[in-house]
């Protein structure tokens, strides 16, 4: 690879966690930091890929040469993706997207009593499946957090959202963490990326990603 072999092409990844709201002051979200999707948009970034980047709520800043849109919701987040989406090349799913949002939303803060609440979910649209499900998808690299059966799940995962690259990691080890140990799943197999700080296995997936997007796309 030279060190720009992503030149020319224009890249889309989602990170980080989506919030659904409750009421004026509370939510319901999940603890991805966006650590591993800002890594990835960083080297597809740095391996001069035009780079947006769709975040959810997340202390990180933005990487050098990234632009970045910021959403809250998983419908907003679907909103940025859908618009972003028939400009792209390659679409690499990193966010953990809540998968229900709350029906009863409130306005206001809901006054506390002695009363049970219930909340109503709804599920979210699945993103990723959307795109990928697409006439003329990009290529697209999923994720998979799981904290049990890893591969099966995954692999599972893979198939269903009809992908050609799914990361699995274990959510335990994953979420968070500054490091994280992946396991790429492609038609060729399984590939183990050793324990290594988010940067590098960022770095590891997208020249695999690129590997294959060169191989379904020979000029
Ligand atoms: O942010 P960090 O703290 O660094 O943690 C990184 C991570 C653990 C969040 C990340 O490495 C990871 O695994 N991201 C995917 C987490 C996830 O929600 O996986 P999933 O198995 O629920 O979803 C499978 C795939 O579909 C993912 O690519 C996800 O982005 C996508 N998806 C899921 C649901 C949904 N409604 N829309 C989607 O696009």
């Amino acid at each position: 690879f030279q060190p720009k072999y992503l030149r020319g092409l224009k890249m889309l990844v989602t990170a980080g966690p989506t919030f659904e709201r409750i009421d004026a002051v509370r939510g319901i979200t999940n603890s991805s930091s966006g650590k591993m999707g800002f890594a990835i948009a960083k080297a597809a970034a740095d391996a001069g890929a035009e780079l947006t980047l769709v975040a959810g709520p997340t202390m990180l800043c933005t990487p050098y040469g990234v632009r970045r849109i910021n959403v809250v919701s998983a419908q907003d987040m679907l909103a940025a993706v859908n618009a972003e989406v028939a400009k792209i090349d390659i679409f690499v799913s990193v966010a953990a997207v809540a998968d229900y949002h709350v029906l009863n939303q409130s306005e206001h803060k809901i006054k506390k009593d002695a009363n049970i609440l219930t909340l109503e979910l709804a599920p979210n649209p699945d993103i990723l499946a959307n795109v990928a499900s697409l006439a003329d998808p990009p290529f697209c690299v999923g994720f998979a957090a799981e904290s049990e059966n890893l591969l099966d799940y995954a692999e599972a995962k893979r198939r269903r959202k009809k992908l050609p690259l799914l990361a699995a990691n274990l959510v335990q080890q994953a979420i968070g963490a500054d490091d994280n140990e992946v396991i790429l799943l492609d038609d060729d197999g399984q590939h183990r990326l050793p324990r290594a700080a988010k940067e590098e296995v960022a770095r590891a997936i997208v020249k695999h990603a690129a590997r294959l997007y060169n191989k379904y796309h020979p000029e």
